[in-house]
């Protein structure tokens, strides 16, 4: 089912971009409002005009009232994605996520939007002990980013009970691919130890490396996204989207390490405040209701990734 209009917030960003590859290559006519404050140019540069860029902000309500008009989809995307950020910044982080969020709600439902997707996190679910995490489980956030995270599903699910929005949230997990930035240190742990990898350095691991993570490859999190705003049980719901299974950052560095040719012990800092220790998705809920399975495995997407460093 392509959609003819859709709004992808963020999609200048890693995950956007790729979302919007594909929406476009549905035959969609796409918006994108970014700020580029973490997004890129060059992420969407590629298409050129097939797409209407939009340079803004989702706190701008108006702005916000113009790109939504006319499209039957929003995917918002666009966050501080950064949890240790959040924890350095707290208000920050709030305006962007928690109030961003509700204006792009907000507007989706003046303006007549049939569905929003979001873009939750795992990182809602916190350092409950009990692995995979499923959507049953009581959220327990540790940091400002889960919080406003969680508050963003929280005002999904009161836009559709007040509205009539319709709503789907998706607990990301570990995200990775082409085009994740790896220049800040608050990038995600696979573009950096990519990075360090193609110019021969040693990473550092926060903590003694035991921590687990459930990375999933950007194009598998594109297509939960095209089934969550397509498919009619996912309205009012929220999913895992992950790959079910998880490995230690220390073990992730040896495969890195294993793909790329070389060989090289990291080095070890103290750990993150905020960091969470173990995640692992259950992902019983989208495979069952959305008929949603990720195609791509680790090494073959670190294979394609490393292609793209
Ligand atoms: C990430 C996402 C967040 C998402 C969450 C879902 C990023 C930047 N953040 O947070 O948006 O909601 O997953 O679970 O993608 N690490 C190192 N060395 C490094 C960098 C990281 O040891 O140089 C460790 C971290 O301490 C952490 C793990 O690797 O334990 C993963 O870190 P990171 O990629 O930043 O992801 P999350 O904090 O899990």
């Amino acid at each position: 089912e392509a959609f003819k209009r859709a709004l992808v917030t963020g999609g200048a960003g890693f995950i956007g971009s790729h979302l919007t590859d594909a929406l476009v290559e549905n035959g969609c006519r796409v918006t994108i409002l970014d700020n580029l404050s973490t997004g890129h140019r060059s992420n969407i540069e590629h298409l050129g005009d097939r797409i209407d860029f939009v340079h803004g902000d989702i706190r701008d309500a108006e702005l916000l009232d113009r790109v939504v008009e006319g499209c039957e989809v929003v995917f918002h995307q666009a966050a501080v994605v950064s949890v240790t950020q959040s924890v350095e910044d707290p208000p920050h982080s709030c305006e962007v996520n928690d109030l961003g969020t509700v204006r792009v709600l907000d507007a989706c439902r003046r303006s007549g939007v049939r569905r929003v997707v979001m873009a939750s996190s795992s990182a809602v679910y916190g350092d409950d002990p009990r692995l995979p995490k499923a959507e049953y489980m009581a959220p327990m956030p540790l940091s400002p980013y889960a919080v406003q995270k969680l508050t963003g599903e929280y005002y999904a699910s009161a836009f559709g009970r007040l509205y009539g929005l319709e709503t789907v949230c998706l607990r990301y997990f570990n995200v990775f691919g082409p085009r994740q930035d790896p220049s800040s240190p608050y990038s995600g742990v696979i573009s950096i130890f990519m990075t360090k990898a193609a110019a021969g350095q040693a990473p550092t691991i926060y903590g003694d490396g035991g921590q687990t993570r459930d990375f999933v490859y950007v194009k598998d999190v594109v297509r939960a996204n095209l089934a969550a705003a397509g498919r009619a049980e996912a309205a009012g719901r929220v999913f895992n989207v992950g790959r079910g299974e998880s490995i230690r950052i220390s073990e992730l560095w040896d495969l890195i390490g294993e793909i790329a040719g070389i060989e090289l012990p990291p080095a070890f800092g103290p750990p993150r405040p905020g960091d969470i220790r173990d995640s692992v998705a259950d992902i019983g809920t989208i495979r069952r209701e959305l008929a949603f399975a990720p195609e791509v495995g680790l090494r073959q997407g670190l294979e394609k990734t490393l292609a793209w460093v």
